[in-house]
């Protein structure tokens, strides 16, 4: 596989599908990434009650499906009743995708798989205990690896802000590449001791705290920078003069371009 954040690529991720256009995290995201010609795709999972692993943002149900309250109980049988794209209007005011389901990652990686793209797996909170994260880690780990039978040519990245899950994930997958994803000045400060222990190929920061001078002390040690949210032209290409590698972006349909040959 090629590595996706290599120091002189500069990648561009269609955050959580093409989610300007699309219900976040949903087959319809997905697709809609794969036909604006998105090389890579960012997807948030989780793991319900069953072990079945899920592609959902949030730790509860109630923004972006029409159900409310926490999903670890759930079976994979109760996720026909899930409709995770009715919240989403259109500027018009329609709901085009209203009844869109809420993905399990086996059928988001066959929709990335089909359409010949990179995909980021980002490991989220977790939040329902030790066992729950257990399951996660295996499933994660099982489809994956079928996913790398199936499409052995296309990359897949993991990611997440909790280092000890993703130091998890890599003794699981040690040949996957892995970033740790940051939020602010805090763990940005210790990232060094993280990255070399996770054997991360990149650091995950936010956009809205990062400053030049961190991207390039990060990038002199040789790690990769993918930047999330970025959303317009102009700041893409200043952080891609500050040596950023990669961006995550809501508008795929805009910026993906960038991130084939024009990030520089
Ligand atoms: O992986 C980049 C970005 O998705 C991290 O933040 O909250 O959008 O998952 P979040
Ligand atoms: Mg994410």
């Amino acid at each position: 596989c090629s590595q996706p954040v290599g120091p002189d690529d500069f990648t561009v991720f269609a955050h959580r599908g093409a989610s300007a256009l699309a219900p976040e995290n949903t087959l319809a995201a997905f697709r809609r990434a794969g036909a604006e010609g998105a090389a890579w795709v960012e997807l948030d999972v989780d793991v319900i009650g069953d072990g079945t692993v899920v592609v959902i943002h949030d730790s509860s149900l109630d923004r972006t499906t029409n159900c409310h309250g926490s999903y670890y109980d759930l079976t994979a049988a109760d996720l026909a009743d899930v409709d995770a794209g009715s919240w989403f209007t259109t500027p018009d005011g329609a709901r085009p995708y209203t009844g869109e389901s809420l993905p399990t990652l086996q059928a988001a990686l066959e929709v990335a798989g089909e359409a010949g793209m990179g995909v980021n797996v980002e490991l989220k909170s977790c939040e329902a205990g030790a066992a729950a994260c257990r399951r996660l880690v295996d499933g994660v780990d099982a489809l994956l690896e079928a996913h790398a039978e199936r499409w052995p040519s296309l990359p897949v990245m993991l990611s997440c802000f909790n280092p000890l899950l993703l130091d998890r994930m890599a003794k699981r997958r040690p040949g996957t590449p892995r970033a740790l994803l940051t939020k602010d000045g805090l763990l940005l400060d210790t990232w060094r001791s993280y990255v070399e222990e996770i054997g991360a190929v990149a650091v995950n920061p936010a956009n809205l705290t990062l400053e030049r001078g961190r991207v390039e002390e990060i990038r002199s040690l040789g790690y990769g920078v993918n930047v999330w949210t970025v959303n317009t032209l102009e700041r893409a290409r200043e952080l891609s003069s500050w040596g950023v590698t990669g961006i995550f972006t809501d508008r795929v349909h805009e910026l993906g371009a960038l991130g084939r040959g024009g990030g520089r």
